[in-house]
């Protein structure tokens, strides 16, 4: 039989607590290793396991940004709003990969190729403004380099 929503995986995790409320998020943190996101079924086991309900595990996931709710892309694209890199012109890049990508932040594309997303400090001010594509840092970014990046798209 199929699992390819990793109930064993959860089982394996859920024999480690208790059932109680208060170990909602740390078995979500747990859980979400399995695929890099929550899917709904993982979230319905997790709920049946804490005898809450399930409307009250979404509302929790989705109000910390720390999960996901939709699968990554292939290609995760970091967009550093740090204050180096915001001062350098992060702003107008993200919202040119933005075009470019048709994603907004946060957002994976449908064909699950892209994930845009932004963080605080990609860590090589030097560079700013910072562009990661998976673990490739692209430094000193400017607007027109940034969309030559995703050339498929750009054209
Ligand atoms: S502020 Fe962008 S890398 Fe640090």
């Amino acid at each position: 039989m199929s699992d390819e929503f990793g109930e064993a995986a959860l089982k394996n995790i859920l024999v480690f607590y208790e059932g109680k409320r208060s170990e909602l998020i740390p078995i979500l943190q747990e859980a979400q290793g399995i695929h890099g996101w929550l899917p709904g079924k993982t979230m319905q086991l997790i709920a049946d396991f804490l005898h809450i309900n399930e409307g009250e595990v979404h509302s929790v996931a989705s109000f910390y940004n720390q999960f996901r709710l939709m699968p990554l892309g292939r290609k995760m694209v970091t967009v550093c709003r740090g204050t180096a890199c915001h001062i350098r012109g992060a702003p107008q890049i993200l919202e040119d990969i933005g075009q470019s990508l048709r994603l907004k932040e946060g957002e994976t594309s449908p064909d699950l190729e892209y994930t845009l997303e932004s963080v605080a400090c990609i860590g090589c001010c030097a560079l700013a403004p910072v562009v990661k594509v998976n673990h490739k840092i692209h430094g000193e970014m400017t607007r027109e380099r940034a969309v030559t990046l995703f050339p498929k798209l750009s054209e």
